[in-house]
């Protein structure tokens, strides 16, 4: 399967192959959204046809749903399975308390969920997503689409206030369309540039009424892997 790949994509493959050595037979498994997910989802698949591997899958995202489905991994909401083994995502930045920053494929409010639901949260990256400083990465909130200018505002003045760089606010679209979330919502994306106290930030954006969540990640993620362009991994 890792054949002929560009250095980011063995990055990404060499991470979800690692992932994998995680997986035993009758787990239930939070499958993650995005580009290194996708060769998660190919490397289970893989397990599943060729070596008898069974497990149950709760996708993050229609995405994901449509991809395990037609890898041939049997999947299931987790309302019928309630709390999951393990969840494998990947991440738009991780730092070094394993705190990340999600939400770049627009799917954070399910993959919080699920990975919450979740004994053990283990996300896979290529080494670009590792950082000192979380922010560079446009930070995904998601709010409701009732009054989302409001928001909007609300959350601008927390900015201004907040141990950022800068307070820029973009409301996320798709085709020329605000990008609507499978929770049908919207997303505005923070451009901070730096974020120097998340737990902070996370807190004062939750507690306006039209902020659904933040792609904030923090005190979930257990084992963070990142893989390089030579199949090399680091694991922490
Ligand atoms: C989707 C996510 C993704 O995990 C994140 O954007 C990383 O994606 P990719 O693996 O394509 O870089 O949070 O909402």
């Amino acid at each position: 399967m890792s054949a002929n790949l560009s250095p980011i994509d063995a990055a990404k493959y060499a991470a979800a192959r690692k992932a994998c050595d995680y997986v035993e037979s009758g787990m239930k498994i939070g499958l993650g959204t995005g580009s290194t997910a996708a060769w998660l989802v190919r490397c289970l698949a893989e397990m599943v046809r060729e070596d008898g591997l069974k497990i149950t899958g709760v996708p993050t995202s229609s995405r994901t749903a449509e991809m395990a489905q037609a890898a041939g991994i049997p999947i299931t909401t987790l309302d019928e399975v309630g709390r999951l083994d393990l969840t494998i995502d990947g991440a738009d930045e991780a730092d070094g308390n394993l705190t990340l920053i999600k939400g770049g494929g627009g799917a954070l409010l399910q993959e919080k969920i699920v990975a919450t639901a979740s004994e053990r949260m283990i996300v896979i990256a290529d080494t670009t997503k590792r950082v000192e400083t979380l922010g560079a990465f446009p930070l995904p909130i998601e709010v409701v689409r009732f009054g989302w200018k409001s928001t909007r505002e609300a959350v601008a003045e927390i900015l201004s206030a907040a141990d950022v760089m800068d307070t820029k606010i973009t409301l996320r679209e798709a085709d020329g369309q605000p990008y609507v979330t499978d929770e049908g919502h919207h997303i505005l994306d923070l451009h901070l540039g730096r974020i120097g106290a998340p737990g902070r930030l996370a807190q004062s954006l939750l507690s306006l009424p039209g902020v659904v969540e933040t792609g904030l990640f923090i005190d979930i993620c257990d084992v963070l892997i990142t893989g390089h362009g030579d199949g090399r991994v680091e694991i922490r």
